[in-house]
Formats: C-alpha cells, sequence, structure tokens
C-alpha cells in the first residue's frame, strides 16, 4: 500500500526509524521501492552524481523535472519528495509555489527546500495552504556551498547550533512535515529530533534522528570520493568495470 506524507509522523510515533535513499531513474527507483524504502528523494545531489558537475547550483527545474517524472513511474509503495532546486524558489514566492506544483505533477508527493529564513517560512506556508507537502533542510545546505564552502559541519560553535536549533523549530512551526539535517554534530542532531513532534532525517548527523538519508550511488560505491559517514554496501563501481571489460573483451575476441 502505498504511503502518505502523514505516515512520516506515525514512524516517529512508532519509534520506527525511516529509510531514505536518493534515485534519480525509473529502475533504480524501482528497485529501491521493491526492497522497502520508506522515502525517497529525487535529491539535487543529480548534479554531482548524474552529471558530474561540481555543485548542486548548477542545475535547475529542467533537470528535476525530467528526473522527478522518471523516478515517479518506477514507484509505487514509497513516499516521494523532489528537491526544489537552486534558484527555483529562493527569489520570488509565485515562481516558489508554481515549480513546487510543476514538481508535484511531475508525480512528487512533496518538495524539499533548504534553509529557514523569513522568506522561506512564507514559502511553506503557501505550500501548506495549497496542499503541497515540503520538507525541510538544514546544517549544510549544498545550495550555499558558494558562501558555507563544500561539505562543511555546520552547527560547531554555540552560537551556530542554536542558530540551526531555533531555525529547526520554525520550520516545524511554519508546517514542513519532517526536516533533514546535514553535517551537524550528532548531540545537536539528538536535540533536535527530542525537542520535535516532526521527524528528523540525518545524513551524516549521527544516529540519533528519526530517519537516515544517504545519496544511493554513494552507498552503492558507484562515487569516487565519499564522505567518511558513508557506509558502503556494494562496490559498483568495481562490478560495473568488470563487466563492460569483459564484454569488450569478447566483442574483441569475436
Ligand atoms: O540532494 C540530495 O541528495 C540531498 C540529500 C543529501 C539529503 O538533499
Amino acid at each position: 500500500m502505498k504511503l502518505q506524507i502523514n505516515d512520516l509522523q506515525n514512524f516517529k510515533v512508532k519509534q520506527e526509524k525511516i529509510s531514505c535513499l536518493t534515485a534519480y531513474d525509473y529502475k533504480t527507483a524501482q528497485i529501491l521501492d521493491e526492497a522497502g524504502i520508506d522515502l525517497i528523494l529525487v535529491g539535487d545531489s543529480l548534479a554531482n552524481v548524474f552529471m558530474g558537475l561540481d555543485s548542486t547550483t548548477k542545475i535547475g527545474m529542467k533537470e528535476m523535472i525530467h528526473h522527478t517524472k522518471a523516478v515517479a513511474k518506477g514507484v509505487s509503495r514509497a513516499i516521494l519528495i523532489s528537491d526544489l532546486p537552486f534558484a527555483s524558489y529562493q527569489i520570488a514566492l509565485e515562481e516558489a509555489l508554481y515549480n513546487s506544483v510543476k514538481l508535484i505533477q511531475c508525480g512528487a508527493d512533496g518538495v524539499k527546500l533548504e534553509g529557514a529564513s523569513d522568506f522561506k517560512l512564507e514559502i511553506i506556508k503557501r505550500l501548506k495552504d495549497i496542499g503541497i507537502p515540503c520538507i525541510g533542510h538544514l546544517g549544510y545546505t549544498p545550495q550555499s556551498s558558494l558562501l558555507l564552502g563544500m561539505g562543511r559541519i555546520q552547527g560547531k560553535t554555540e552560537e551556530s547550533a542554536e542558530k540551526i536549533f531555533h531555525e529547526a523549530k520554525a520550520l516545524e512551526k511554519a508546517g514542513v512535515e519532517a526536516v533533514v539535517l546535514e553535517l551537524i554534530p550528532s548531540e545537536l542532531a539528538q536535540k533536535i529530533t527530542e525537542h520535535l513532534k516532526i521527524p528528523t532525517i540525518g545524513i551524516g548527523a549521527g544516529i540519533y534522528c528519526d530517519g537516515q538519508v544517504l545519496v544511493s550511488d554513494d552507498m552503492l560505491g558507484k562515487s569516487p570520493k565519499v564522505f567518511n559517514f558513508v557506509k558502503k554496501y556494494a562496490d559498483l563501481n568495481t562490478i560495473m568495470k568488470d563487466a563492460f571489460i569483459n564484454y569488450i573483451k569478447d566483442v574483441k575476441a569475436q
């Protein structure tokens, strides 16, 4: 049976951890769905792992629409969330709302956006009003990498930890269904998780979050460089390369 966005809250109440991975194509989404994943994210990390770009700031709605449509075809049970890409929501409220509608019409069950400024909180409230579920994203927010630096841990000082804590509470108040916590100290993620009614989903934020998310290509061993918190569950790089080498050998031998 198809999971609904409200089930995220039920997971937290039942103290069952939420499993989440990214997908960018139909077949991966289908395999993830059959494996029983709870939440599939069409992450804008597709810029890095699918397109080989060095930043998520280099893709837009065109790419997210294309990949959300493909992933949606493969999903029957999991909740499907699609990232609002860089500059698709930060500039104008109406643009943010229309772009969210587009992702929903491609088959997403909700959208994810980064940050918690007053403007972002307004977007979240308006999305709720339209009927579009939204997930927040705090800590290291890759769309701000030009300001934050690439892959830097956030919330290490008391002041910045306090800021992230208050942002998490503000996101909850504005109406997000869950919040992704990326690259923050485990104790801060634990404090946020304990104070919020909505679930937290961590990536590089320790074990105390209500769920965990990873970039699929990283945990499958397809990405050349990954953070040290990423556990590799397979070595697809080697498996694929060996298969290609063997195929080439066979063809050459004919
Ligand atoms: O784009 C992405 O893959 C993400 C996850 C890292 C949470 O936002």
